[in-house]
């Protein structure tokens, strides 16, 4: 929607429209009374109708110079109430209340983002935390019932079900201190072979699958970052390949050196991930439809925390197709983050 044409929509300042009306409405109240006092009008009575004629000539050039305001002040009004698609419609104006419009805009659409991510966060997170705790008051329901006894396989059922309440619940408190910027990084220098060694290990018991070859060129290569947190990356995403590639298929993690960074790859021959879902996977809560599917899957986090690991690095993370088949996700950290 665009508003109806203003006799000073052309000017580009305010300044320069308030100048413009004082200018005509002292202009004309000189013009009428002079012209009244020359025609033998009383010049009490010139004075008074020129004042009238400014007055009729402000009034018509001032119109809908307040509008906009007055429409931004109702549209605040909404947005406070929760409507984030409510616009204002002085976008196209070339003074400061165009700017303002604009702004006011774009900050609409900001509320209205972030307030779709907040719902939809919830809407996860109450998902993610229902599944493993009905299945537990299942078990424990029957336990009480004596429908099913505390047998060993029952009981590790349950376990399994808390650890995974347990790794959500962590994730997430992880998601949240990254995304609030409040665990600084502590960057060093550190050696990118223990680092992966360490990191294999730890996916290993987790879940232990075939064969991890770990390759470093050159030896000994030094990275700058924060190895624990990184470590935790690296851990999260071999994890990921052992996950959602056949057990005893080959999974490969490699470091490498450019010029400017350190590039980690690890790389499975599982199914991969699809193109189309190659940007989405590092989005939270997202998994693909096979892993949804065949839940064999977590909640979607892991990628999600390694993204904000790899970016508060300064560095970079994606997910490539191999040829004939497989997942490369590669990680590129700059070498010079001291200075980031
Ligand atoms: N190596 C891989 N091969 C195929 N698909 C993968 C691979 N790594 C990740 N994915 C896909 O990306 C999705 C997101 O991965 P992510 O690590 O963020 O979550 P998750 O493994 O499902 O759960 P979490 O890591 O939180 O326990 C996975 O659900 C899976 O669909
Ligand atoms: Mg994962």
């Amino acid at each position: 929607m665009s508003l109806p044409h203003t006799p000073l929509e052309r000017v580009t300042s305010i300044k320069r429209k308030l100048i413009i009306l004082i200018g005509v409405a002292v202009g004309a109240t000189i013009a009428v009374f002079y012209v009244g006092v020359k025609l033998g009008a009383w010049p009490g009575i010139a004075g008074a109708l020129g004042g009238v004629v400014a007055l009729a000539a402000v009034w018509f050039l001032a119109r809908g110079l307040t509008r906009p305001v007055r429409e931004m002040a109702h549209a605040a009004n909404l947005i406070t109430r929760g409507d984030f698609d409510v616009r204002v419609s002085a976008e196209s104006r070339r003074d400061e209340i165009g700017a303002l419009a604009r702004a006011f805009n774009r900050m609409a659409v900001e509320l209205g983002e972030t307030d779709r991510l907040r719902r939809d966060l919830v809407a996860n997170v109450s998902h993610e935390l229902r599944t493993p705790i009905t299945a537990l008051q299942v078990h424990l329901e029957n336990l009480v019932d004596g429908v099913e006894s505390a047998d060993p396989e029952t009981l590790q059922t349950m376990l399994d079900q808390t650890i995974r309440l347990g790794r959500l619940v962590e994730q997430l408190l992880d998601l949240s201190r990254l995304e609030a910027g409040v665990v600084p990084l502590d960057i060093r220098s550190f050696d990118v072979e223990t680092m992966l060694q360490g990191a294999v290990r730890e996916s290993r018991l987790v879940r232990p699958g075939g064969a991890i070859a770990v390759r470093v060129d050159p030896t000994g290569l030094q990275g700058v970052g924060d190895a624990e947190r990184l470590h935790q990356v690296i851990a999260n995403l071999v994890e990921n390949a052992l996950r959602y590639s056949p057990t005893q298929s080959a999974v490969e993690v490699r470091a490498t050196k450019t010029h400017e960074a350190v590039v980690l790859e690890v790389l499975d021959e599982g199914p991969g991930i699809a193109p189309g879902d190659a940007e989405r996977v590092f989005e939270r809560f997202y998994r693909s439809d096979a892993a949804r599917s065949s839940e064999m899957g977590g909640a979607g986090l892991g990628l999600a925390i390694a993204r904000w690991v790899v970016d508060l690095h300064g560095g970079s993370i994606r997910a490539e197709a191999r040829d004939p088949q497989g997942c490369r996700i590669v990680v590129e950290l700059p070498t010079a983050i001291g200075a980031a």
